[in-house]
């Protein structure tokens, strides 16, 4: 068939040309019309840009290889198509065909592709997290999924406390949550449609609030104890704290047998429990455990033994160095985990804080010597739980002699340093200047700086410029200068806990009583 139309065509071309013949169909062009919402008509137009005069135009509109519908259009006329879009089939590429009618011979052709948009109107955003309750530990990962019942071609936009985020996917996700991260979360889900007149449609979908919790994880707790009495019997007050960690906070106290002591849940970071003691005897180990939900925090294993205080108290002088005339009291005793200590000055008790004087923990600071802080110092140490017990030091006497050959010492070794420095200083000076002298004469030496020539005229202060123009000569300085500053700050530091032994048994020896 084709073969003889062909052959008629090259036999008789021209006389036999018929008009049908010389049609040549253009690419019909599908409106610029790409969405629609689900359940509505909608009106597509395919046309040629310059249809054949006298034929009937059949234009058809395909999604793939399946046929939507088909329009016959005379007199030049668009194809129209009205489309009842009644689910998500219509949804993707679709082209339009254009054909004469009834006429085989002439060759069909073929629209560009179009993608068609079958939208769903968003519907029940809701908003899901994980970890589900909302409640996340810090540097653990949150997720919220922005659900939806329904929609298509949605987009997303997250809301922080009202905030709007920079985030338009359905999901958001933070690796690693910080407490900036808590809050309440939204989402809002929204899609838009254009009908034929080119009016967009909007719609919204917002889901409810979602309360995002960041807990702080407990941190490793601190383990303590007092002690309580009560007639004979002994208690240690033992105390579980934790310095960070968002509440509530369970607690749990366990023996050397890890057996659970007590367990509690507190609002406060800090839990306490009684636990029954003998004085003198170790109670064994305890140590507390605290979690919010997340992993445990284990303190120390503490030792429940309470020693009263014995032996023999002695007071102990310390002198603060920098500043001349501080001296540090402090109560050394044989025995006893909780004392007590009271001071006296010529048995009169001192309080916490004086003109004088501060009571820091179990030292005592003198802050400056005057008549009225002279005399003989002792301390007192008994149970702060409360027994009958005292333990007496002995006197020691704090004068002003003590504290001037205290500082006369300190300024004598500061002055010996200086001292020694500078004769060092000379040494290398003079030893510089004598070497220079002898060296000169027998072979010049080479002149490193210009200001050399107009040194050697000695009129001219050699002294100075004359060390620095000698390479050797500084360098043999630099070496004596390192060592001087190294003896003399090993010298000070080395010195003072020596003089402070002398001055101990400087006192031990005065004490009158
Ligand atoms: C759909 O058509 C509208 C109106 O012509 C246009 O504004 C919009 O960008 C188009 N969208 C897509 C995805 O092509
Ligand atoms: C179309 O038809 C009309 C009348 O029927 C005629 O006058 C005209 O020439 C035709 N045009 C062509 C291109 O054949
Ligand atoms: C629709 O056509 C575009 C190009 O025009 C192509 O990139 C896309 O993959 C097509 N989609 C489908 C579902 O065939
Ligand atoms: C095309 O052919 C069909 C039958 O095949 C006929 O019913 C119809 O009238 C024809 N149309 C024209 C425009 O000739
Ligand atoms: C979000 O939730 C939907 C519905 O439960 C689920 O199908 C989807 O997989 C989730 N997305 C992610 C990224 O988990
Ligand atoms: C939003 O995020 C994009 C990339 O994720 C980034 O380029 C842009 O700067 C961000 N804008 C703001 C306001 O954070
Ligand atoms: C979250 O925000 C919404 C609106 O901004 C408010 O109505 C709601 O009470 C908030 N929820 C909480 C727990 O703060
Ligand atoms: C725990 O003890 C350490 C050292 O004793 C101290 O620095 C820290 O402040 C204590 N923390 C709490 C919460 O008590
Ligand atoms: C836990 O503590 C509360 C008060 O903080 C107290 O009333 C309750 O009895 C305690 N429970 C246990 C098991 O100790
Ligand atoms: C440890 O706890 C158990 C049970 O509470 C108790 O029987 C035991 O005496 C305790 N041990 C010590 C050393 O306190
Ligand atoms: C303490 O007693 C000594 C010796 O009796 C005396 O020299 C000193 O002034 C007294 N100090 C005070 C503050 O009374």
């Amino acid at each position: 068939m084709l073969s003889l139309r062909q052959a008629a065509l090259a036999l008789g071309l021209c006389s036999v040309l018929s008009q049908t013949w010389a049609i040549v169909l253009e690419r019909p062009i599908l409106e610029d019309f790409n969405t629609s919402l689900i359940n509505s008509v909608a009106v597509l137009n395919c046309y040629l840009p310059s249809p054949p005069e006298n034929e009937t135009i059949q234009y058809e509109l395909f999604k793939g290889t399946k046929s939507l519908g088909e329009y016959s259009a005379q007199h030049g006329e668009k194809g129209v198509f009205n489309l009842w879009v009644k689910d998500l089939s219509y949804d993707g590429n679709i082209s339009c065909k254009a054909s004469v009618q009834n006429n085989t011979d002439v060759k069909a052709t073929e629209s560009d592709t179009q993608s068609f948009r079958v939208i769903v109107p968003v519907e029940g955003a809701e908003l899901r997290s994980n970890p589900s309750s909302g409640e996340v530990f810090e540097g653990r990962g949150l997720s919220l999924n922005c659900t939806l019942k329904q929609g298509t071609y949605v987009s997303y936009e997250w809301f922080l406390n009202g905030d709007s985020l920079n985030q338009s996917t359905e999901l958001l996700v933070v690796q690693y949550v910080t407490l900036q991260d808590a809050g309440n979360y939204s989402c809002e889900a929204r899609n838009e449609a254009y009908d034929p007149d080119e009016e967009m449609t909007m719609i919204y979908s917002t889901s409810s609030h979602r309360l995002v919790k960041v807990k702080a994880p407990v941190s490793k707790p601190n383990i303590s104890f007092t002690v309580q009495r009560e007639g004979d019997d002994y208690w240690a007050i033992v105390t579980c704290q934790s310095g960070r960690g968002t509440p509530p906070v369970t607690f749990s106290f366990h023996n050397q047998t890890l057996a659970d002591l007590v367990s509690n849940e507190t609002a406060s970071l800090q839990a306490t429990v009684r636990i029954p003691i003998i004085l003198g005897q170790n109670m064994g180990e305890v140590q507390c455990k605290a979690t919010n939900g997340g992993d445990l925090a284990v303190s120390d294993a503490m030792t429940l033994e309470v020693v009263p205080v014995g032996g023999v108290a002695k007071v102990r002088l310390e002198y603060e160095m920098g500043s001349y005339g501080k001296v540090l009291l402090h109560c050394d005793l044989e025995r006893g985990t909780f004392p007590e200590i009271h001071w006296f000055l010529n048995g009169t008790e001192l309080d916490s804080r004086g003109q004088f004087h501060k009571i820091q923990e179990q030292a005592l600071k003198l802050t400056s010597i005057t008549p009225s802080s002279t005399g003989f110092y002792h301390c007192e140490a008994r149970d702060s739980f409360g027994t009958e017990k005292r333990i007496i030091s002995e006197k020691k006497i704090i004068d002003r002699t003590v504290l001037d050959r205290v500082s006369v010492l300190a300024f004598a070794i500061v002055l010996s340093c200086l001292l020694f420095l500078m004769v060092l200083v000379t040494a290398c000076c003079l030893y510089g200047a004598i070497h220079r002298r002898r060296l000169t004469p027998a072979k010049p030496r080479p002149i490193v700086l210009t200001e050399v020539v107009s040194m050697e005229d000695e009129d001219e202060e050699p002294e100075a410029t004359e060390y620095m123009e000698d390479v050797e000569l500084v360098e043999a300085a630099k070496i004596e200068d390192k060592d001087t500053s190294l003896t003399g700050e090993e010298g000070s530091v080395d010195e003072w806990p020596e003089i402070e032994k002398a001055l101990q048994v400087n006192f031990m020896d005065e004490e009158p009583i």
